[in-house]
C-alpha cells in the first residue's frame, strides 16, 4: 500500500528505532521521515515498555509526539540529550548534511548538537557525491533581510560559487515564517565544493541566524530502500 518512496522512508525510520533504549532523552526531528520514527518510538515505547524523554525540534513535531503519547519536554528542562534522530535532504560521504526542506534547521541544529549522537533517516535517493543539488536553506531576521541577501550573494561570489540564486521561502503570498519567526532564503547552488568553509562564512554575516548545513554533527545514516532493504552507514 505504501508507496516506494515512503516504503523507504518507513523501513529507515523503523530500523532507527532499534538504537533507542530505557531512561534515554532522546530528540525527534522534523519532516515526514522523522513522522514514521516518531510513530515507530511510540510503538516500542509501548510495546517494550520503555521509558524515554523527547524534545521535538518542530511545533509539528511536539504535536504529532503528544498525540502519540509520548512524554515532550523542552530543551531547557533537560539541556543534554543521549540520542537524536532526524531526517535530512541530502547527505554525502562524510556524512555531513543538507537540512531544513521542512523550514525546522534552527532548532534541528540546537537539538542535534546537544546530543550525544545523531542518527539520520532517509531514503537512498539523498546520497549525493557532493552537497548542493538541495538549495541550501539559510536562516535571517526579518529586520533587513534584503541587506542580508545581498551580502550572501556577495559572499558566494567571493566564494567563487558559481551559481548563485537565493530566493526567500514564501508561505502562499507571504515569506514563510520559521517557529522562531525569521524568514528563510533557499540558495540554488547546483554544487558545493568545500561545505565546512561556506558553513562558517554564511553565519559570520549580520542578519543569518543558521544555516542547512550540518557538517561533522551526524554519526550514523540509515538508508531505506523502496524494497524495504535497509543499510547503516558510520
Ligand atoms: C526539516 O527542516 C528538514 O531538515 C527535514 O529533516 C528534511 O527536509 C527531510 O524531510 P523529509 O523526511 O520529509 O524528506
Amino acid at each position: 500500500e505504501l508507496s516506494p518512496i515512503d516504503q523507504a522512508k518507513f523501513v529507515a525510520a523503523r530500523r532507527s528505532v532499534d538504537f533507542v533504549e530505557s531512561g534515554m532523552k532522546l530528540g525527534l526531528g522534523t519532516g515526514s521521515t522523522a513522522a514514521w520514527m516518531v510513530r515507530c518510538l511510540a510503538e516500542r515505547v509501548r510495546d517494550d515498555g520503555l521509558e524515554v524523554t523527547c524534545v521535538a525540534t518542530s511545533t509539528r513535531t511536539v504535536d504529532l509526539a503528544r498525540s502519540c503519547g509520548l512524554k515532550v519536554v523542552s530543551l531547557d528542562d533537560v539541556k543534554w540529550l543521549d540520542l537524536t534522530i532526524d531526517g535530512a535532504d541530502e547527505f554525502d560521504q562524510n556524512l555531513n548534511l543538507i537540512k531544513g526542506g521542512g523550514a525546522a534547521l534552527l532548532q534541528e541544529k540546537i537539538v542535534a548538537t546537544a546530543s550525544d549522537r545523531m542518527i539520520v533517516i532517509a531514503d537512498a535517493a539523498k546520497e549525493v557525491a557532493q552537497l548542493g543539488a538541495f538549495p541550501l536553506p539559510v536562516e535571517v531576521v526579518p529586520f533587513g533581510w534584503q541587506t542580508t541577501k545581498a551580502l550572501i550573494e556577495e559572499t558566494l561570489y567571493s566564494l567563487d560559487v558559481l551559481n548563485r540564486e537565493v530566493s526567500l521561502r514564501m508561505a502562499g503570498d507571504a515569506p514563510l515564517r520559521t517557529d522562531e519567526g525569521h524568514f528563510l532564503l533557499d540558495l540554488n547552488l547546483k554544487r558545493i565544493g568545500n561545505p565546512r568553509q561556506l558553513a562558517l562564512v554564511l553565519n559570520q554575516i549580520p542578519g543569518v541566524v543558521e544555516n542547512g548545513l550540518f557538517i561533522d554533527i551526524c554519526d550514523v545514516v540509515v538508508i531505506g530502500q523502496g524494497d524495504g532493504r535497509v543499510t547503516v552507514r558510520d
